[in-house]
């Protein structure tokens, strides 16, 4: 199993204080979560129903002809490499590291681009291979490729056979960059989350937009109910709720530039990232996450490159509280 952000229960055991006294930075969800509506009793004892109305808000929101609701992107990242006849993958490094493991593990040959490479690197690259998987945006770096290269990039794999996928589980904050509404075609595939953004990431509910041959051969793979009643429930709540969307966006914007603003002013340096986190390249990343930690701030730690990615506070005691840490790190000299 890989490592994720958010494993707060064994932070608390190596350091040694409980859990609730830990400031959690160490995912990219959203800390306002979308607030869960009471449910209605019924879903949690009936079958799920496939036409309770998730799949139209959903179409609706991603505003695409075809989808398929699985219990969290994850789900999808795991079963989609097998139904792919074998070949060459590029993806980037570093990226989400469950989609490596998926493709590796369903025997295709792996290929990987630098998250930084140049203008055009990535079509030379794609040239010789059958596939090629990208977060857009990137977690960590924040990575984004322009919507008219990668529609050309599809277009191309497509010709030969395969196929361009984009993980677009922090795209919602910016959905004007989202390839969604062009899905239906072989050559693109268009995973999202309700994870992120919605900060759902319990709930387990992410989509899968595709080609019907595809969808339908995913759903085989999936089989019935994988998402629970209640799940749905939340779910379709969230997706038809525009008015807290639009104003999330706005908010997690202004958050997301104040991240950046507080990494900077503590001459931490230039970060990257996404409104729900900043991804730091440091020389001193490990000392930084190990006085972080002793504080009792938790934040992702990447070996290669040596950075750290941030997620967002929740509260105006979170954003002193991370201040107070950083200020000390910059007296202490550990930066
Ligand atoms: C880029 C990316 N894609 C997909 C996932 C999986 O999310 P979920 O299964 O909750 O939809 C994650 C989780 O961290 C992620 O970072």
């Amino acid at each position: 199993m890989l490592e994720h952000g958010g494993a707060l229960n064994a932070a608390a055991v190596r350091y040694g204080r409980p859990a609730q006294e830990w400031l959690d930075l160490s995912t990219g969800i959203n800390p306002h979560a979308y607030p869960v509506p009471a449910l209605d009793p019924e879903c949690w004892r009936r079958l799920p129903q496939d036409d309770d109305g998730l799949e139209a808000a959903a179409l609706a929101y991603y505003g695409s002809r075809q989808l398929l609701a699985v219990a969290g992107s994850q789900a999808a990242i795991q079963a989609l490499p097998e139904l792919f006849p074998p070949g060459r993958v590029l993806l980037l490094s570093p990226s989400y590291a469950e989609h490596a493991a998926a493709w590796k593990r369903a025997g295709h040959a792996m290929h990987f681009l630098d998250a930084h490479a140049g203008n055009g690197e990535l079509e030379a690259a794609a040239a010789g291979c059958d596939y090629v998987l990208l977060c857009q945006p990137n977690n960590p770096t924040g990575t984004r490729f322009a919507k008219e290269r990668l529609l050309a990039l599809a277009e191309s794999l497509e010709k030969r056979g395969g196929a361009l996928l984009l993980d677009e589980a922090f795209i919602d904050g910016t959905p004007d960059d989202s390839l969604a509404e062009a899905c239906g075609r072989p050559g693109l595939v268009v995973l999202r989350s309700l994870g992120k953004f919605f900060g759902l990431a319990g709930a387990r509910v992410g989509f899968v937009l595709a080609d019907a041959d595809l969808l339908s051969a995913l759903r085989e793979t999936l089989g019935p109910w994988t998402l629970s009643g209640p799940a749905r429930a939340v779910a379709r709540a969230a997706l038809a709720d525009h008015a807290w969307q639009a104003a999330m966006r706005l908010r997690l914007k202004n958050e997301g530039e104040r991240l950046a603003r507080q990494l900077r002013e503590r001459y931490l340096g230039l970060s990257r990232g996404t409104s729900l986190f900043q991804w730091l390249p440091h020389a001193r990343a490990a000392a930084i996450h190990e006085a972080l930690a002793r504080r009792g701030i938790l934040v992702r730690r990447y070996e290669d490159p040596p950075s750290l990615r941030f997620g967002l506070p929740g509260g105006e005691e979170a954003w002193t509280r991370l201040a107070t840490a950083l200020e000390q790190l910059e007296n202490s000299n550990a930066i």
